[in-house]
């Protein structure tokens, strides 16, 4: 299962991130940081493997998911295992980084699984708050971004501003990455995300699109989501009121702000400019983005 779920592919954002920030602040080989960047990686693909048993889903990166293909105890200990070997991978070779490395990896673990389990708690809420969505998304999947982007620049010997800066970048990028991811699994070409769309709905979860629908056309959502239509009927209804209100439109204008966000954050680092553009065109892509 491990083999399966590293060999099928992804975008490989988060050791991008990683490399990409450590070469642009160095000039050393970027193998000296590739350990790390697997490791992320790792974390990642882990986070992954519980996370489709958590949200009940049978298809990621156009295949089977481990549960699926394999059962659950599979998906779980498979994760426990890359769990351990991302921990192993971002202390190797560290050398006098290691403190810094792992408080900040740990810090960063403890953080996506809180941030999980209040995504589990909200859906049995129907009075979640943006401000708490918000909260929500940056704990399950920003930090890990943030934290991808920091390790890059410490690795790279960088002082304590620049690492700052790179780690709000990496925040704001991950809130319009997840807001987008959010966007896709309703409108999104199932052929070209890779993941089965309306999942969200299905498990009510509370997100930017269901959170604003519910509070613009309560009575009538909150009817539909209570009520025991069949997965499809479900999501066409729901959809239906989203498009009513143009929810789809205003959630991908949020998340293009929080990529204009994530530009400023650099504002102050001097970069090269290859390195710059880099940066901001990953933004922005991560607000337009179809996987
Ligand atoms: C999926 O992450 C989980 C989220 C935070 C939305 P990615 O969209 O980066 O997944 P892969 O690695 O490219 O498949
Ligand atoms: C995932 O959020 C966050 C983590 C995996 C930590 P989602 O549940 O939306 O991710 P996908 O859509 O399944 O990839
Ligand atoms: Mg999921
Ligand atoms: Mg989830
Ligand atoms: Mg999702």
């Amino acid at each position: 299962p491990i083999k399966y779920t590293l060999s099928g592919g992804g975008k490989r954002l988060r050791p991008s991130l990683l490399l990409a920030a450590f070469s642009a602040l160095s000039h050393k080989n970027p193998q000296e940081a590739m350990n790390q960047a697997l490791g992320i990686e790792m974390f990642h693909n882990f986070t992954l493997l519980h996370d489709d048993v958590m949200d009940k889903a049978d298809i990621r990166r156009g295949r089977p998911t481990v549960h699926r293909r394999w059962n659950e105890n599979a998906a779980i200990l498979s994760g426990d295992a890359m769990l351990t070997m991302s921990c192993q991978l971002i202390a190797c070779c560290a050398g006098d980084k290691l403190q810094d490395l792992l408080s900040i990896f740990n810090t960063t673990a403890m953080e996506v699984y809180e941030g999980q389990q209040l995504d589990m708690e909200f859906e049995r809420r129907n009075d979640v708050a943006v401000s708490e969505y918000l909260e929500m998304i940056r704990l399950k999947t920003s930090v890990l971004l943030a934290c991808s982007c920091a390790i890059g620049a410490l690795m790279a010997g960088a002082g304590r501003d620049v690492v700052k800066a790179f780690y709000d970048y990496g925040i704001n990028l991950g809130l319009a990455f997840q807001l987008r991811d959010d966007w896709l699994d309703t409108y999104g070409d199932p052929a070209i995300f890779g993941k089965e769309i309306g999942g969200d709905i299905v498990n009510r979860k509370k997100t930017w699109l269901l959170i604003n629908g519910l509070s613009e056309a309560g009575e009538e959502l909150g009817g539909i989501i209570s009520e025991n239509l069949d997965d499809r009927e479900l999501i066409a209804q729901v959809v239906r009121v989203y498009d009513r209100l143009n929810l789809g439109e205003r959630c991908c204008l949020l998340a293009e702000r929080f990529s204009k966000t994530a530009i400023d954050a650099l504002e102050n680092v001097e970069l090269n400019h290859n390195a710059r553009e880099f940066f901001i065109q990953l933004a922005l892509k991560a607000a337009n983005r179809s996987h």
